[in-house]
């Protein structure tokens, strides 16, 4: 293992702007991935950067997460996601993000038996879902759900106190699956189940989304598997959308459920994690056609069709998503386990043969991303595919704490405030009313 070596760079980077040759340091990082800091740019040339996107710009340097998009690699703290997904558990790498290391078996004991035992939500929470029409999304009601809980923990609010941090932590960690589960029950008008404490975090949330009065659940332990697999694949994905959203709305000292709330928020956009719904919506729509499978390829790569592969490319990733690989194999041993034949799935594997085989896709490097197959395992599971977005969120959860801990422990940090450049109007007078045109 090697720590970041970011103040040991003697490198510089020259830039020249209106006559003057400025130099600018280079930080690199314990992967010897490097960065100009310009921190200084504006001060010393009056010039900001621009990049719409962030295509170019690193906000922060982290020692959650790394990505190498082009040789398809990730680790959270350092190991190897394949590693995780095999041998841990969605609580034990939840842990190893937020605290930086995996936990010893008492710490890991300590830290499931708080998770179980923060489960329930205050009972008044109940009754704000008698407020939303059984249409509401639930990413909507999630976020809402996890802004409120700040009105029930008040020392949770000012983020400089960290003497409550770690019970602030278990709350949202502990509580967002029975969020989510009664709000699947509410859209269903079945009875709230309450979270049972025998059981591990995933077999909780199966049983939870469920279970009825009238019957006895049987579990599946090994769909519990496959849940908890999924939440570790996408527990976190360094400075993504929902993650940057975090910390940047954190980098004005909000508290930590407004900065998840907000995360939730971010997260729901398809071109994010809404992805996974979309995929399904984009599967059912080939499918329904008569699965033409080459008919959406050519409309995907058809620049005058605003049509995309939903569940294709992506931002870091340029050769493979390991994820995506990962849960690939998983779906064909769940629907498997399970007895489950679903058309969805052959079009899902035929869409991405001939996408890999044409040169548009192979051009852009455009790949499977971790939404690509994830929706067919949560349509084998049962939930249903309004869901999808919320089970992304739940497991990206540990990666939002992580990085709100990570930056809101780096000293004071800065607000996040990007610049522009100004293209509007330049200096007019106002004009009453009566004088407008
Ligand atoms: N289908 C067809 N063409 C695509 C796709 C796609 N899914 N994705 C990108 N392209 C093309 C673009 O049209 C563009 O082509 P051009 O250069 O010829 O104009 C080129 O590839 C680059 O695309 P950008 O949108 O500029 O790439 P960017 O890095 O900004 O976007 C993104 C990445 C948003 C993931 C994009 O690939 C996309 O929209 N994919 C579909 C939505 C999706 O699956 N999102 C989930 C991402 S994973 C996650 O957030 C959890």
């Amino acid at each position: 293992m090697t720590t970041a070596n970011t103040n040991t760079n003697t490198e510089t980077a020259t830039i020249a702007v209106g006559g003057k040759s400025l130099q600018y340091p280079i930080i690199t990082g314990s992967e010897n991935e490097k960065g100009i800091d310009i921190s200084k740019l504006r001060a010393d040339t009056g010039c900001v950067t621009l990049d719409p996107g962030y295509v170019n710009t690193g906000a922060c340097t982290s020692a959650v997460t790394f990505i190498d998009g082009d040789l398809g690699i990730l680790r959270y703290r350092g190991i190897p996601i394949d590693q995780l997904a095999e041998h841990s558990t969605f609580t034990e790498v939840s842990y190893l993000l937020i605290y930086g290391k995996l936990p010893t078996r008492a710490q890991l004991d300590d830290f499931n038996y708080q998770l179980c035992h923060h489960s329930m939500i205050h009972e008044d929470m109940k009754r704000f879902y008698d407020g939303y029409p059984s249409t509401a999304h639930p990413m909507g009601i999630l976020s809402a759900m996890v802004c409120s809980m700040s009105s029930y923990y008040p020392e949770a609010l000012d983020p400089s106190n960290r003497t409550h941090l770690n019970d602030t932590i278990v709350r949202l960690l502990a509580k967002l699956p029975t969020i989510a589960a009664l709000s699947h029950k509410k859209s269903r008008g079945q009875p709230f189940v309450y979270p049972d404490n025998s059981l591990s975090y995933s077999a909780n949330l199966l049983q939870m989304f469920f279970a009825v009065p009238a019957d006895k659940y049987k579990l599946d332990e090994d769909v519990a598997r496959v849940l908890d697999l999924l939440l570790i694949l996408h527990a976190d994905h360094e400075q993504n959308c929902s993650t940057s959203t975090v910390r940047l709305v954190g980098s004005s000292q909000a508290n930590l459920f407004a900065c998840i709330a907000a995360g939730i928020c971010a997260l729901w956009g398809p071109l994010h994690g809404g992805a996974n719904q979309e995929v399904m919506t984009m599967l059912e729509l080939i499918n329904q056609d008569g699965g033409n499978v080459d008919k959406y390829v050519a409309m995907a790569k058809d620049k005058k069709s605003s049509f995309r592969l939903m569940g294709f490319g992506h931002r870091v990733y340029k050769n493979f998503d390991p994820r995506a690989k990962i849960i690939k194999k998983a779906c064909d041993t769940v629907l498997n386990k399970l007895g489950i034949r679903d058309p969805l799935l052959d079009i899902a594997k035929k869409l991405e043969e001939r996408a890999l085989s044409d040169s548009y896709f192979v051009d852009h490097k455009l790949y499977p991303n971790v939404d690509f197959y994830s929706g067919i395992i949560y349509k084998a599971i049962g939930i249903p595919n309004n869901m999808f977005t919320v089970m992304f969120a739940l497991g990206r959860l540990p990666g939002w704490i992580a990085h709100w801990k990570e930056m809101t422990e780096s000293g004071a940090p800065k607000i996040g405030r990007p610049r522009q450049i100004y293209t509007g109007a330049t200096l007019q007078d106002y004009v009453p009313i009566a004088n407008r045109t």
